[in-house]
This record gives structure tokens, sequence and C-alpha cells, in this order.
């Protein structure tokens, strides 16, 4: 690996990361331990791994993330209690294997799901690391908004079964079952996008109005060179506005799809990533965040070369298929 400075010397804020069970050995975890101040698990805690099946909890994949965390005195952002995509379809299932429906009982049956998940979550934190549990915060609520929604609420099965007050309630069994000290999450992508900040905005103060426990909001941040960081600006200013804690959770800056300016040269293109990244970076120093994480430890490992269809060329993260810095990481040092 390169002589370069560990992003965790140089970052004003806590630099995150997410990782899964294939990125803590060799190189890979090499570069995790030498950068990064916290991790998160790209898919190792959501509730489709952790309980497939109803009752039937399988720990093996978050054990060994959340593991090094703690062997490595790193904090653990937890990812996700209640998102659309990665609730198992038995969540909305009566008994009967019907689905749920709006009724009083369905209700409380679903709640009661998201309680018992939570609390065995909880439980075997606590039972396996005590008073280190090096898990601080969760992403409560993943991707709510929909801003072609009046109400701005995407509706999803969560939506459908509970209605509109199904964010305040999801708060609620999370403060409840996990208790004052944990930093709670309302997570979501495209943020700077106008309509859904305005979405964002609103789905906050009427959180706040219910006097929901949502302490923070979490930015995925998944950018690419059109990104525009202004946009980014007013929506991290916005939230601040609303005196919410705030955290960029999954930043990568995508560079294939279907971007004109990438009829660059792969070097420029890349050139490109560095400044944007460094643009990027500057707004997010010039804020009070809580951590800015990154969705991955190197191209190869990157989500995006297989969404929403296989990309092989997309570099969206801030090392290389070598593991080695790109101008994406140079960008984040120059600004952080
Ligand atoms: C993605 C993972 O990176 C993929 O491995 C998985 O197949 C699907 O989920 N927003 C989120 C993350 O909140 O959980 C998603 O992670 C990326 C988009």
């Amino acid at each position: 690996q390169q002589d370069v400075p560990a992003l965790s010397d140089v970052a004003a804020f806590p630099v995150g990361v997410a990782v899964g069970p294939q990125d803590l050995g060799g190189r890979p975890a090499d570069l995790l331990l030498r950068h990064f101040d916290q991790v998160t698990a790209e898919n190792a805690m959501k509730p489709v791994v952790i309980q497939p099946v109803e009752g039937e909890f399988d720990f093996g994949p978050m054990d060994e993330v959340v593991d090094v965390a703690a062997e490595h005195g790193r904090t653990v952002h937890g990812h996700t209690l209640v998102w659309h995509r990665s609730t198992p379809d038995w969540f909305f299932e009566a008994p009967d294997g019907s689905p749920l429906t709006d009724s009083p009982q369905d209700q409380a049956l679903l709640l009661e799901r998201l309680r018992a998940h939570t609390q065995t979550v909880r439980d075997h934190l606590a039972e396996r690391y005590g008073d280190a549990n090096p898990v601080r915060s969760w992403d409560v609520v993943n991707e709510p908004l929909d801003p072609e929604e009046a109400d701005g609420l995407r509706r999803s099965r969560w939506y459908e079964v509970l209605g509109p007050t199904y964010v305040a309630q999801a708060f609620q069994v999370a403060r409840e079952v996990l208790g004052p000290d944990v930093v709670l999450y309302v997570n979501d992508y495209d943020t700077d996008a106008p309509d859904r900040r305005r979405a964002l905005v609103r789905l906050l103060l009427d959180l706040q109005a219910q006097g929901a426990p949502v302490d923070a909001v979490g930015h995925q941040m998944h950018a690419s060179l059109r990104t525009d960081v202004d946009r980014v600006a007013t929506t991290l200013d916005a939230v601040a506005g609303l005196g919410l804690r705030q955290a960029v959770t999954e930043l990568d800056v995508a560079v294939s799809a279907s971007d004109e300016r990438l009829a660059a040269a792969p070097t420029d293109r890349l050139a490109q990533q560095g400044d944007q990244v460094r643009a990027l970076v500057q707004v997010f120093a010039a804020r009070d965040l809580e951590f800015v994480g990154v969705w991955g430890l190197y191209d190869t490992r990157s989500w995006l070369r297989h969404w929403p269809e296989d990309r092989p060329f997309e570099a969206p993260l801030l090392f290389d298929d070598d593991l080695q810095a790109k101008p994406a990481f140079w960008g984040f040092v120059e600004a952080a």
C-alpha cells in the first residue's frame, strides 16, 4: 500500500466506511483499520439478514463486522431497522399467510414484530459486548421519502399498514428499546434535490410536532459529477436549522452511468471525481457533522458495480481496485 496519510488523522470529523465480512481480513482489513474511525455493516445488520424467518436469528455476519470494530476501538453505525427494501416479507404477513391490513390488530402485530426484532438485536449486542457495545447509533427509518406523494412519504408496506405516522411510531419503539443514549437517525438519498429536501424538512417538522424521538438525519450522498454542491450545502443548513444532528452516511461519487461529461478519458474522469469529492468535503467540513461515511472500502466492492445493472467500469470510491489511493482520496484529504 502507498504511504498515504490516514483519513482518520487528517479529517476534522469521524470517517466511516461500509463493510461486509469479506473486508475483514488481509489487505482490505489493513485499509479499514488504517483509515477509518467507524464502520457500518453494508448488509449484515439488515432485518432480512438477521431475521429471515420469524424467530430465527442469524447474527453471524453482524458479529464478524461488530467484533472487528469492538476489538479495534471503532464505533458502529447501525443500519437499519425499518426499510422497504430489507424488511423480510413475513413481517407483513398474518399468521394465515394473508397480507397485513391497516386494521388495529394488524398494526399492533407489525409494531410488535419491530419491537421484538429490535429487542433481540439489542440483547445480543449487550450480551456480546456489555458496556463496550460499539453500536452508538441506528438508521431507524431508511428512505421514507417520496416527493411525488402529496405528503412526501413513500407508500411502502410500512406506510400501508401503519399509515403516515409509521415513522414516528418506529422512532418511539426504537427509543423505548434502545434507550436514551443511542443516536436515532432518519436516513435518505438525494436530500440535496429541492423536492426531496422539501419532503425531508416537512417530515422532520412533522416528527418534531409529534414529539417523535428523532435525533439526527443521515444523508446517504450517493453523488455523481453532476451533484450540485450548493444544493448539498442548502440541505445541510436546513437540517441544522431544525436543531437536529446529521451525518453523511453513504458517500460515493459515480463516474460512469449516463453522465455526458464521461466522454472524457478515464483518467480525466478520475480527476473530475477528485475535484467533486474535494468540493463536497469542503461543504461537509464547514459544518457540524457527526461523521462522514463512504459506502465501501475500494471500487471493486462498490454496490454501484451491480446497480441498477452491471457497470464493470464504475469507480465511485476513494481507493481503486488495487486498494490504491485515487484522486478522490486526495480530494477528500485536501478538504477534510
Ligand atoms: C446496498 C448494498 O450496498 C448492496 O450490497 C445490497 O445489495 C443492496 O443495498 N441505500 C442504502 C443501503 O441505504 O443499504 C444500500 O446498500 C445502498 C442504497
